[in-house]
């Protein structure tokens, strides 16, 4: 499979300033066009992450499906840790519907899987909504590794993980290959580590000093082979089998066209064995560390 047809397209980066190195800040509705219609020449199916707490990014994806309604089945999207009954369920998927302008979602998924753990009534509302067709597929969306065996040991009807994965972050790797091998499809973000790993390296010290080795492999890596960082951090993640599509964001179309020509090097040559050996043997990082809201302000 071509691996630029694996990626899917984040959004949280059009609702709200994210990013540890966002310096561009939100895109202008001529930017997500311009990303949205590039994404899906590169790619043959495309898919859309989003979710009500991403600011107005389902407005802003609304506003661009009315100029090209061509992702009636590729979105993503999860409702609010604050929805408690079946009724606010059903609720926030009528609403997400209609601000997105689609009359059904590819998959809905709990933005916490908590609020599944702690409240299984809303997996029975989920199944229901599935059932109604208003959503194709239902799943959660995961911090913690014992939140996937949550799911798995009780074998829950669930048909999406979307999980952390990237360079640094490893910690979902057996966890999610168990998902897939029951037929789960497993989505995984933060590929760049919410860009992190675009930082200069005198930002590795203090608090950020545990990502120093893996930044330093990806950067000998890269100079190595002559091949740009985000390629090498890109391929980790494409490359793993039991992966079905990595989710990335991107501020603007100049990011996505970089991010897609930097992985074409390894379309053709596959991710060799002795790079793929040196990321997986990085000394891991402590889980407090690798979690974003942890990470000072
Ligand atoms: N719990 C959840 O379900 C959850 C949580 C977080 C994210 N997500 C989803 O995952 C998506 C991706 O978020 P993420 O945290 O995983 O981010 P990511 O893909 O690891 O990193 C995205 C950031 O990398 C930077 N970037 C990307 N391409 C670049 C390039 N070519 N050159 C320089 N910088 C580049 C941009 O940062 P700068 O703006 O800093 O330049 C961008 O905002 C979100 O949009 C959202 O849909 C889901």
């Amino acid at each position: 499979m071509k691996l630029s047809n694996k990626l899917g397209i984040g959004t949280v980066q059009f609702g709200l300033e994210y990013g540890i190195n966002n310096r561009m800040g939100i895109p202008s509705d001529e930017e997500i066009n311009h990303i949205l219609a590039y994404y899906r020449q590169s790619c043959r199916e495309p898919l859309i992450d989003t979710a009500v707490a991403y600011g107005n990014s389902h407005e802003r994806l609304g506003i661009a499906f009315q100029k090209d309604n061509n992702y009636k089945n590729c979105i993503v999207s999860k409702f609010s840790p604050r929805v408690r009954t079946a009724q606010e369920l059903r609720d926030e998927c009528q609403t997400s519907l209609q601000i997105l302008k689609v009359e059904a979602l590819y998959g809905f998924l709990a933005h916490s899987a908590e609020t599944l753990i702690t409240n299984p009534s809303l997996l029975e509302a989920l199944l229901e909504l599935k059932k109604e067709g208003y959503v194709e597929k239902i799943g959660v969306s995961v911090y913690f590794p014992a939140q996937v065996d949550y799911f798995i040991d009780k074998d829950l009807p669930i048909d999406i993980i979307q999980a952390p994965f990237n360079v640094f972050d490893q910690r979902f790797a057996k966890t999610i290959e168990l998902a897939k091998s029951k037929g789960i499809e497993v989505h995984t973000r933060s590929a760049f580590m919410q860009g992190l790993i675009f930082k200069p390296q005198p930002f590795f010290e203090g608090y950020f000093a545990p990502f120093l080795q893996g930044k330093k492999c990806l950067e000998d890596l890269a100079k190595t082979y002559d091949i740009p960082v985000q390629g090498l951090a890109l391929a980790f993640c494409l490359k793993q089998p039991f992966i079905d599509r990595v989710i990335i964001g991107v501020d603007s179309k100049h990011n996505l066209e970089e991010n897609i020509e930097a992985i074409a090097f390894f379309e053709s040559s596959g991710l060799n064995e002795t790079i793929l050996k040196r990321f997986q043997e990085l000394e891991s990082i402590p889980e407090e560390i690798l979690l974003p809201y942890n990470w000072p302000k």
